[in-house]
């Protein structure tokens, strides 16, 4: 599946901490979907770093667009479509550049390292005694380029590098639309930071694909609209990742929803308040009912609660018209917006969504013992969503009469009843096959499987200035 970019927009003012941008994606023909579903692009890397990692491997010029074949046993699963393509596209779109390289990797560098010197340090590097200084050399993110650049006496054959770097995943959004709205089935949209952070020593990173939209969609300002112009060319790949959590609206409409985002955690919010207004103005149609009659509406769709945090309410606060209208036309029934830094930050410890909840304890208790609400956590893993577990515990404990134990259990209950639903970030763990392979020149090739992949590339036209991986 492709789709171009219909429209981009930037949510976070220029002084904001992150850049956060809504990307809107558009196809020719109908998809399916469902609020609570993301999708998956397929990001290439960073063209700098390939060119680097290739010039550091000694692979001549007028190598990198001819092409290639993996042959052998035990291809890994991710190379083995590789029938045809040129060295540039197999390390654009196939391996996995930026990840810190394990022990099992650098021990085999240690093994091509031509220098007594280098493979000492690699091998003490990957050794019991060298733990430490393993830890303090992970913790500076060192890349494969990192690597070559410092022991440059590593002379790898490319069909070993290939088969020990890791394959390139796709990464994952949540779309905040819904397939009801206007045009919905031609749509997906998203929101995302856009990734760039640098170590204690200096070294800049980026991400592999949030940098890569925000190049492509044009770096646009701050603005109160999208931009619209001038990316109807351009075909992202990208694929459906419905949600396998049923992290979904209930078919119910009259259940009550408790929804707990902060930062870029609200996006299937968005979708979920979209397809509810959705819903509500097909039910006025039907039952006719005029625009004053809210109360109507109301007998037949459950309330929706949001618990929001961003930093700066001007800043960082996404999506803040449309959450308000929502909340003007009663698709959200309670807007709960929790303020992290400045000056609108509440003296009695309230910056978090967790505090919200514990302000609002009472009320939230209510609705979930007597209206039967379901609870939606979305966001980062680690310290949010456990810091609204345990205050979710304290609610029932509080309210609910719950020991503390009980309250525990009767939360793990709801997981499994699929009433309290989490759609947390998890680390994507990737295995790496270390197997015997041999790079084999195709020729007279013309066709890819990648080709299609390239055009999109092809767009950044070379546009590296800003690319900050360090050379150490
Ligand atoms: C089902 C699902 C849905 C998702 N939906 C969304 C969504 O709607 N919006 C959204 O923004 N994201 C979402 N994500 C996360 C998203 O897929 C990407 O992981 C994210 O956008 C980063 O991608 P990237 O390629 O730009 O960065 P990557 O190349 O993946 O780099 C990110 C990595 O950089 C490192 N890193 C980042 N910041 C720092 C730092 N300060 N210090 C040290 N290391 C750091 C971390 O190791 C991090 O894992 C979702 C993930 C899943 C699995
Ligand atoms: N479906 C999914 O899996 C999915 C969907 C969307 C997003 N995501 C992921 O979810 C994450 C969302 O984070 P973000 O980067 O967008 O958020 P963020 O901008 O870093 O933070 C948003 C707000 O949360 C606050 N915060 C920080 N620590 C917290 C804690 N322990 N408890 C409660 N609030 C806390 C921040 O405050 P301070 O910084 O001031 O402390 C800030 O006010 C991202 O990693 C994104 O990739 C996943």
């Amino acid at each position: 599946m492709s789709a171009k970019i219909n429209s981009v927009q930037c949510l976070t003012s220029p002084d904001a901490l992150k850049r956060t941008l809504s990307i809107e994606f558009g196809f020719d023909d109908d998809v399916e979907y469902a609020p609570g579903d993301s999708f998956g692009i397929w990001a290439p890397n960073d063209e700098a770093l390939i060119r680097g990692v290739l010039a550091a491997l000694e692979v001549k010029d007028n190598d990198l667009t001819k092409y290639y074949k993996l042959e052998g046993e035990g291809i890994p699963s991710h190379l083995q479509p590789v029938q045809s393509a040129t060295l540039l596209d197999i390390f654009r779109y196939s391996v996995d550049l930026t990840s810190v390289p394990k022990k099992a990797n650098i021990r085999l560098y240690a093994d091509h390292a031509t220098d007594l010197s280098d493979k000492q340090k690699l091998m003490f590097l990957t050794s019991k005694q060298g733990t430490d200084l393993f830890n303090a050399f992970r913790a500076q993110g060192p890349t494969f380029l990192d690597i070559l650049h410092t022991f440059p006496s590593i002379k790898i054959p490319l069909a070993r590098v290939l088969e020990t770097l890791p394959p390139l995943q796709p990464r994952y959004y949540s779309i905040t639309n819904s397939p009801m709205a206007k045009n919905g089935h031609r749509r997906w949209a998203c929101a995302f930071n856009v990734i760039t952070y640098e170590f204690p020593e200096g070294v800049k990173r980026r991400g592999v694909c949030t940098p890569w939209l925000d190049q492509l969609s044009g770096k646009v300002p701050f603005d109160k609209k999208a931009v619209t112009t001038g990316f109807d060319h351009l075909r992202l790949p990208m694929f459906l990742k419905p949600n396998e959590t049923k992290f979904n609206l209930p078919v119910d409409t009259m259940k009550p929803v408790i929804m707990i985002g902060p930062g870029t955690g609200v996006a299937p919010f968005m979708g979920f308040l979209e397809h509810r207004a959705e819903q509500r103005k097909i039910k006025k149609r039907f039952m006719n009912i005029g625009t004053g009659s809210r109360q109507h509406l109301e007998d037949h769709f459950g309330e929706m609660w949001l618990f929001y945090g961003c930093r700066h309410r001007e800043k960082d606060w996404l999506f803040r018209e449309s959450m308000e209208q929502f909340k003007k036309e009663g698709v959200l029934t309670e807007l709960q917006v929790a303020v992290s830094r400045g000056e609108d930050v509440p003296t009695n410890n309230g910056k978090y969504v967790q505090d919200l909840i514990k302000k609002e304890s009472m009320r939230v208790w209510n609705l979930l013992d007597k209206k039967g609400a379901l609870i939606y956590v979305c966001g980062d893993a680690k310290g949010m969503a456990k810091s609204v577990h345990d205050e979710l515990i304290n609610v029932l404990v509080e309210h609910g009469g719950f020991e503390k134990t009980a309250a525990m259990l009767e939360l793990n209950k709801w997981a499994q009843e699929k009433r309290y639903l989490r759609d947390l970030l998890k680390d994507n763990s990737i295995s790496t096959a270390a197997n015997s392979s041999t790079m084999v020149e195709v020729t007279g090739h013309r066709e890819s499987n990648m080709d299609d992949l390239c055009e999109a590339e092809d767009e950044l036209d070379g546009d590296d200035d800003d690319h900050d991986i360090k050379d150490r």
